[in-house]
């Protein structure tokens, strides 16, 4: 079993991420911590919070709630267009009586790394300000870590904030860069491989006939809020009847590496203000020597992904 810290911003894909980890019999989830991005820290706590209840994974799962912002910029507030007014595509389900730690996501981060060291598995769907501000507080846990596994960046595809930069690293530069600086083991699940694992109506429809009656609340809590998210992907004419799975692809690549193919590439982070911005500068050159190695996938598989995916709920 793979030990497990998701950090999110618990939109719609977050969500799905999060459902996937609690159900997948090969993660035992040991917490959530949670940030600003898709929604604000304050719903995306709330988001997870009710998605752990909806879940009733019978076992408690801790959420520590995080930043409220970047580490030197302003948040330009709740993506609303992709994730909706609460962030999980105006799907409604019943709050939690579950309150968040009394710790931050950074201290959460912290002190699972020191007690846990060479056993936790930390996967990051969000900005990476919660891990950012717990390297500053104890850099020590850099190699604590068994891996860190990033939702963020591209390499060759296009950006979807910028043309060459991803949300989550287009949010908080300056963290990414700490992120990237520093020793953690790092894997990078970018555009090149998300923008391919998409999810259609078809293998919702799958669900309807085949997940057993104990998931039927999941089942419809995805159709809700996935909704938005579809039409989202529709409408600004990136595809007509899907949607990626960027953040449940961190990971499912978390517990299965053979979904992608990985290279190595040495790497930095932009954190100008000009056209590159909240890039990652990949040293593809025969002597690399800017930035230090970091793993990026750039293949996957995608039907094998998406149906490791759905598998843990059927
Ligand atoms: C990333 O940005 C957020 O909108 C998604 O949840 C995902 O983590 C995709 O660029
Ligand atoms: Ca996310």
């Amino acid at each position: 079993t793979h030990r497990m810290i998701i950090d999110a911003d618990t939109g719609i894909d977050d969500a799905l991420a999060i459902l996937y980890a609690i159900y997948a019999k090969e993660i035992q989830l040991e917490g959530i911590t949670t940030t600003f991005g898709n929604t604000d820290v304050e719903q995306a706590t709330d988001n997870t919070l009710r998605l752990i209840k909806l879940c009733n994974p019978g076992y408690e799962i801790p959420v520590a709630k995080g930043a409220a912002g970047p580490l030197k910029r302003d948040y330009e507030g709740p993506v609303v267009a992709v994730h909706g007014h609460n962030g999980i595509g105006d799907a409604i389900i019943p709050k939690s009586e579950q309150q968040p730690l009394a710790m931050s996501a950074a201290e959460f981060l912290v002190s699972k790394a020191n007690e846990n060291p060479g056993e936790i598995t930390l996967v990051m769907v969000g900005r990476m300000t919660n891990l950012a501000l717990a390297l500053q507080l104890d850099p020590s846990i850099a190699g604590k870590f068994k891996k860190v596994v990033i939702m963020g960046g591209t390499v060759l595809a296009p950006g979807n904030v910028t043309p060459v930069s991803e949300a989550n690293l287009w949010g908080d530069p300056e963290a990414a860069a700490v992120v990237f600086e520093s020793d953690v083991p790092l894997t990078v699940v970018g555009l090149d491989v998300t923008m391919k694992t998409r999810l259609t109506y078809e293998h919702l429809h799958l669900l309807d006939r085949q997940a057993p009656a104990e998931h039927k609340q999941l089942v419809q809590f995805l159709h809700d809020s996935l909704r938005v998210y579809f039409n989202f992907y529709r409408e600004s004419n990136y595809f007509a009847e899907s949607c990626p799975l960027h953040d449940p692809l961190a990971v499912l690549v978390a517990i299965n590496p053979s979904l992608v193919q990985i290279q190595t590439f040495k790497a930095t982070i932009d954190c100008g203000n000009g056209a590159t911005a909240g890039m990652i500068v990949t040293d593809r050159r025969a002597r690399a020597s800017l930035g230090r190695d970091v793993q990026f996938c750039m293949e996957v598989d995608a039907d094998r992904a998406v149906g490791q995916m759905l598998s843990a709920w059927l």
